[in-house]
Order: C-alpha cells, then sequence, then structure tokens
C-alpha cells in the first residue's frame, strides 16, 4: 500500500459502521440534505445488530409506565447508569417503537392489534416489544431500507483504520477497501463512530466474527480515553459451546432453568423472579451451579433450559428461531426436551465515553471536536454496569438518531480542516507492517490465547489474582503479535491480514477490560469480584475513564455518576 495511492473522499460526516445506531444517525442527516458516506466493514445487512433476537424495549402498556421503564433500567444498571440519559431515552422509547412503525417494521401484534410485549430479565412489567425472534433483524431491514431511500452513500466492505485525530480535532478516518486495498482518506466536518460490540476477545461469546472492537483501539490509540471497560455482559443463555445466542425471549415465555440434580436453582439466587433476574445475576447462577459440579452436557459446563411444558403453538410462533438453532447446533428439540445453555460474552457496557449528545470527550470534562460515537462502542452510560435485555436496540436507534439530530446542529460552527494524502501515513504503515512481517507466531494461535485466557481469568468471576494474571498474559501477546506473519501476500480480500489488524485491536481494548478489573475493588453488575463481593458504593460509585500510554500503560481517572431520584439501594430480583 502507497501513499501516493491515496484518495480523498470530502463529505459533511462520515459514519463508521452501518447497524442501528450508524443508519440511524446517516438516515437523519442525508434526509437534511448533508453530504454523508457510510462506512462498513460488512454489507450493512449483515451489521450485527440484526442478530438481536427478543425485543426492543418502550413502556407501551396501560400499567407500564415510563418512570417504571427507568428505574429498572436504573436498578439493573446497578446505580452506575447515568440518570439523565436513561431518563432521556425511557420517555423517548415509545416514539422511537411509533418512528419504527411508521417506517414499515414489522412488530409482531397482541389479538386487538397493538405492538406485541413480552417480559424480559429484571424488569418489573411485560415492554419488549418483538417480532417474533428478529426482533434486531426487522428493526436493521427496516431502517436500512428507508436510509437507503433516503440516498446515504454506503462504502461497504470498507476497513476503516485510522482515526485522523489532531489539536483536539477529529477529521474523519482513514480507510482501505477490503476488494482491492484501495486507500482512501473520508474527510469530513463530523465522524460518528457506530461500530458495535467487542465480544470477541473472549471465547464463547455471541458476538459475530467482526466485533472485533476496532474503533475502541483506534482512540485509544491517540490517547483519548474509554469508560468503563471492565463491565462485560454475561448473556445467560447461550447454546452450550458455541455460545450461540438464544434469547431471553425464551425465559421471557417461560423457560426455565435446572442443575444436574433436577433442581431449578434460580430459586435459591433470585427468590422473588427467578429466571426472570437481571442477565448478570443468572449468568453468574449458571457458573456458580457448574463451579460446584452441578453442570450437565459433554463437559458438564452448562445448565438445562426446558421448554417443553410451553405450549407449542407458543414456541412455534414466538421463538421459531431458537427452535431452528437448538437443532440445528445441538440436535435438541426444545418442543420436545431440554437443550444445554451456558453463559456467553454478549455486551460491552463500557466504550467511547460520550455526552448525552454523542459527543466524544476528551477526558471527563472536555470535548473532541467533531467527533460524535452512539450505539455499543459508546458509553453514554444508559447501561452503567449491566445491561437490560432489550435495552440495547432501544439504545441503539434512539440514540443514533439523537447523534444526527445532534450533528445537524452543530454541522455549521463546526470547521473543516483539509486532509492531505500523509494524514494516511499510520494506516499504510500498519498495513505494509503486517503484510511483511516475517516472525514465526500465527495469528489464530495467538487470537485463541487471548480468548481462553480473557474467558478464564476476566470473565464472570474474577480475583486480584486471576486479573494480575492476565494483565501479565496480556503483555506477552503484545509482545509474541510483534512476531507475526500472514501467509496471504495478496490485495485482494486479504482477510488473513484483516485478521492480523484486528486481533492488534481486541489486545488493545482488552488490556483496558482487565486493568479496570482489577482496580474496581467491589461487585457491581456484571463485574463480579471473588475477593470483594460486595458493591462499595463510598469508593467505586463512580465511573473509570481509562487512557492507553506508551502502547501499554493503562492510566486512570474516576468521573462521578449522574445520580438522580433513584438513590442507590440493596439490588435484589
Ligand atoms: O436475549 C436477547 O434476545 C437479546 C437481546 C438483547 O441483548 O437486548
Amino acid at each position: 500500500m502507497n501513499i501516493e495511492d491515496v484518495k480523498i473522499y470530502e463529505y459533511d460526516v462520515v459514519v463508521v459502521g452501518a447497524g442501528l445506531a450508524g443508519l440511524a444517525a446517516a438516515k437523519e442527516l442525508t434526509e437534511a440534505g448533508k453530504k454523508t458516506a457510510v462506512i462498513t466493514k460488512l454489507h450493512p445487512l449483515r451489521s450485527h445488530s440484526g442478530a438481536a433476537q427478543g425485543g426492543i424495549n418502550a413502556a407501551l402498556s396501560e400499567d407500564d409506565s415510563v418512570e417504571l421503564h427507568m428505574f429498572d433500567t436504573v436498578k439493573g444498571s446497578d446505580y452506575l447508569g447515568d440518570q439523565d440519559v436513561i431518563e432521556m431515552m425511557c420517555k423517548g422509547a415509545p416514539e422511537t417503537i411509533r418512528w419504527a412503525e411508521r417506517m414499515g417494521a414489522a412488530f409482531s401484534r397482541e389479538k386487538d392489534g397493538t405492538i406485541a410485549i413480552r417480559p424480559f430479565g429484571g424488569q418489573s412489567k411485560p415492554r419488549a416489544c418483538y417480532a417474533s425472534d428478529r426482533t434486531g433483524l426487522t428493526m436493521l431491514q427496516t431502517i436500512y431500507e428507508q436510509a437507503d431511500r433516503a440516498g446515504i452513500e454506503v462504502f461497504d466492505e470498507w476497513y476503516a483504520a485510522d482515526l485522523l485525530y489532531e489539536d483536539g480535532k477529529v477529521k474523519g478516518i482513514a480507510a482501505f477497501n477490503l476488494r482491492d486495498s484501495q486507500p482512501a482518506i473520508f474527510n469530513a466536518k463530523a465522524t460518528i463512530f457506530a461500530t458495535g460490540g467487542y465480544g470477541r476477545a473472549y471465547k464463547v461469546n455471541s458476538n459475530a466474527h467482526a466485533n472485533t472492537g476496532d474503533a475502541l483501539s483506534m482512540v485509544a490509540r491517540k490517547g483519548l480515553p474509554l469508560e468503563d471497560m471492565e463491565f462485560v455482559q454475561f448473556h445467560p443463555s447461550g447454546l452450550g459451546g458455541s455460545g450461540i445466542l438464544i434469547s431471553e425471549a425464551a425465559r421471557g415465555e417461560g423457560a426455565w432453568l435446572f442443575n444436574s440434580e433436577g433442581e431449578r436453582f434460580m430459586k435459591k439466587y433470585a427468590p422473588n423472579v427467578q429466571e426472570l433476574a437481571s442477565r448478570d445475576v443468572v449468568s453468574r447462577a449458571i457458573m456458580q451451579e457448574v463451579r460446584e459440579g452441578r453442570g450437565v452436557g459433554p463437559n458438564d459446563d452448562a445448565v438445562f433450559m426446558d421448554l417443553s411444558h410451553i405450549d407449542e403453538e407458543i414456541i412455534l410462533k414466538k421463538l421459531p428461531e431458537l427452535r431452528e438453532l437448538a437443532i440445528t447446533f445441538q440436535g435438541l428439540d426444545m418442543l420436545k426436551e431440554p437443550i444445554l445453555i451456558s453463559a456467553t460474552a454478549h455486551y460491552s457496557m463500557g466504550g467511547i465515553p460520550v455526552t448525552k449528545r454523542c459527543q466524544v470527550r476528551k477526558s471527563p470534562t472536555e470535548l473532541v471536536e467533531g467527533f460524535y460515537a452512539a450505539g455499543e462502542c459508546s458509553c453514554i452510560s444508559v447501561h452503567g454496569a449491566n445491561r437490560l435485555g432489550a435495552n440495547s436496540l432501544l439504545e441503539a436507534l434512539f440514540f443514533g438518531r439523537e447523534a444526527g439530530k445532534a450533528i445537524l446542529e452543530d454541522l455549521d460552527s463546526l470547521s473543516f480542516s483539509k486532509a492531505k494524502t500523509k494524514d494516511a501515513q499510520t494506516m499504510i504503515d500498519e498495513y505494509n507492517w503486517v503484510k511483511n512481517n516475517n516472525g514465526d507466531e500465527r495469528v489464530p494461535a495467538l487470537r485463541e490465547e487471548l480468548q481462553n485466557s480473557m474467558s478464564n481469568d476476566a470473565g464472570v468471576f474474577r480475583t486480584e489474582e486471576s486479573l494480575s494474571r492476565q494483565i501479565e498474559k496480556l503483555g506477552e501477546l503484545y509482545k509474541r503479535y510483534k512476531n507475526i506473519r500472514i501467509d496471504d501476500k495478496s490485495s485482494t480480500f486479504n482477510t488473513d491480514l484483516q485478521e492480523a489488524i484486528e486481533l492488534g485491536h481486541m489486545l488493545d481494548f482488552s488490556l483496558f477490560i482487565v486493568k479496570g478489573g482489577l482496580e474496581r475493588r467491589e461487585s457491581r453488575g456484571a463485574h463480579y469480584r471473588d475477593d470483594h463481593t460486595e458493591r462499595d458504593d463510598a469508593n467505586f460509585l463512580k465511573h473509570t475513564f481509562a487512557t492507553l500510554r506508551d502502547g501499554y500503560t493503562i492510566e486512570q481517572e474516576y468521573a462521578e455518576v449522574v445520580l438522580g431520584h433513584f438513590k442507590p439501594e440493596a439490588r435484589t430480583y
């Protein structure tokens, strides 16, 4: 890859990522006449938003309220969620559903024609609006069709490789075309990152192969902070072995969990709501049963999920995809027999810190000019230490649209800083290094070691010892990464090369997860320390802001949580 080949494209706005958040922003901006480019390493319809199955929250029913939705979200977050943004999102939820409906989203319906809702964990009322068990896909298809109709310009199968950040301002990104390695700069007044999650750092996860956290690493390498990275959500029901998502909708429709002794064990951990406790509680309960020798399956590392008592028609109509998945991957038919499930890395509460207008923060008190983020890659802190199921599709659609609106307000006051081809040098150097480096380490082997060690030492249960061990391990993997070699030297769809670059990103953000977990000597939400089992509001009711220095050292500071009228109290289900 050569600097002379760099093309420069000029836009008002460049959006990186084409899931719900990115497309919602791009649609808003394009409809307002702003020249907007969407850069995505996949086709938009393959974005991971499409994998969300169970629902999207909004307080729609007569016996529900925005206030209750807010309370459940704050409690679910273990009081780390910022209550001002939680209020914004919960208040905006019913209108977001109407907006999706007006765009053509084919929600499932109750008999009276209203949008169907189902119960989800940690929620005091049924409020997950759904489209069978393909809610994310339905939303993604809908918003893509409408964004396409609005005329968005998509650069699909382009890999965003570097953030152009200088003097407190972002002027776009450097990217290359995966088809032929054409390098380019997308130069814009405003840039939005909406690249989704990064669960691939764990061995068992529900994430797509693409979820490698590139955006977080690009941000971190510029010395910008990441927030609350220690909070990684494990979804209770991944298919045993593969981790493929079996939606919480299964528990919402009435599934029961059993251990090897035939005990419906959730009654010990959440006596009031059992299987419908929040995700962190159920995941930990499953792993605790396994740890204490009551697991099932070929490796005794799963539990049974039983739906055989549920009306066949309900499963066939409301959970058809889940049934297919269990038949395909386990040969088990949930109509007749229990399936095997276990906790799977699913969602990341932390990310790129943003304000309620989705502007990226340079520190807890300063902003980066021209830079915005929305959806799972961002940390606006509506989920705090643990996200409620069905709040993610809501966050992505609601704040994706908000990001678009904020940029529309800001655009006239943002300066256009013209890019030069040399601004692509960092990307070019990295690309050429990966292609030509001639060491003896192989990327898949290093990735597997990363995933295994993250799962063992920075997973559902953590200790000082395990996290310290994982810091050491990451140091070793960083050193060995410098010594990689890839076989494919071509410029066309070079997935060998792409995966090597992605591994570098995974190492970077994993370091934030582990360091954040090590320094947070308490248990809160998804972060559970066997050696500090209690929540410690006196010392840790605060957000972590962490910054990468000298490639491997993490510096941390803390910022206040925005509290509101829900005062922190003991969290029981
Ligand atoms: O369980 C699920 O259907 C996942 C939904 C979510 O993560 O919000």
